[in-house]
């Protein structure tokens, strides 16, 4: 019976989804199997449902020679040498579609909570300073006619874009098949949200030289992958004023954050919460058990990010 490992706890039961053809080895801890007890999993596994934080490189298949299907629990697919995978037949799968609303409802929750100063806000209630109401307590930025930029519209950026309509926003968008060019969207926007893969061109795509060329005030976030922004240079930027705040729900070297970003009023971290709601995580979860299944039964998968030929 074809062996499939699940390298993490999931949110749901995997064993109706997979059915009886396949046998389980589950790893059932919300932390991360360590590299070695990975490879020596895999080197038994004719599938692995992987999740980010495993990376699907050459040693990993080296260390599987029956591996069939690696079937990603994320849209996202950077921690994946797909062109390897293909190499060796196998099969890549992701979950497209069963993140983007919950994605764009959490990036609205980071540009609201930024622009708003709710963590500060909570903070001074929470410490005891909030003695009287004032016009002049925690100022933030006004949504409503605003802007504001995004950088790759895709399913998640399409997804935020739709609920700026609903703040009054201008929306721009830039990615490399159209809208306007980045310069432009980060010289005009009051809000720059990052929707973009992350790739040998995106990453540190948002580096010193083009924080500088954001407004002076405005506020970045990034809801899509860490190393997108190179966080030396965002904290340098919000340290001189130039930039009024960011929002992260990933960082540069997750789960790390920058120690310098670590202790900024001006800055709200989440630990990548994006797709983080019951009915996305269900979804998730299924898709990827179903398609580790197809493969294993020897069906083409319905969610391939590779193709792989008999
Ligand atoms: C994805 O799907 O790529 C997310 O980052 C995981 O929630």
């Amino acid at each position: 019976m074809p062996r499939l490992f699940v390298a993490r706890k999931l949110s749901l039961d995997a064993r109706p989804i997979v059915g009886p053809q396949v046998e389980l080895d589950l790893w059932d801890d919300e932390l991360p199997p360590s590299r070695a007890e990975l490879l020596a999993r895999v080197a038994r596994a004719d599938g692995l449902l992987a999740l980010l934080s495993e990376r699907v490189d050459a040693e990993l298949l080296a260390a599987a020679p029956s591996l069939r299907v690696v079937a990603n629990h994320a849209v996202g697919v950077d921690n994946v040498d797909i062109p390897a995978c293909t190499a060796r037949k196998v099969w890549v799968t992701n979950t497209p579609g069963a993140v983007t609303e919950s994605t764009a409802d959490l990036t609205w929750a980071l540009i609201l909570a930024v622009a708003r100063r709710v963590g500060e806000g909570e903070r001074f209630v929470r410490s005891g300073g909030y003695k009287s109401w004032s016009p002049t307590l925690l100022l933030g930025l006004e949504l409503r006619g605003a802007t504001l930029g995004i950088v790759g519209l895709g399913r998640i950026g399409q997804a935020v874009a739709r609920r700026a309509a609903g703040f009054g926003m201008q929306v721009l968008h830039t990615t490399s098949r159209g809208g306007v060019p980045l310069e432009e969207l980060l010289a005009r926007s009051d809000v720059v949200s990052l929707h973009c893969p992350l790739t040998a061109a995106t990453r540190h795509l948002i580096d010193a030289r083009r924080l500088a060329q954001m407004k002076r005030g405005a506020i970045l976030v990034n809801t899509s992958r860490g190393p997108v922004v190179d966080e030396a240079a965002l904290a340098a930027a919000l340290e001189s004023g130039h930039l009024g705040g960011a929002g992260l729900d990933v960082f540069e070297h997750e789960p790390a954050l920058h120690p310098a970003l670590m202790d900024r009023e001006d800055v709200v971290v989440l630990p990548h919460l994006g797709s983080a709601t019951h009915a996305t995580r269900a979804q998730m979860a299924t898709m990827a058990l179903t398609d580790a299944a197809r493969v294993l039964r020897g069906e083409r998968p319905l969610n391939p990010v590779n193709e792989v030929r008999p």
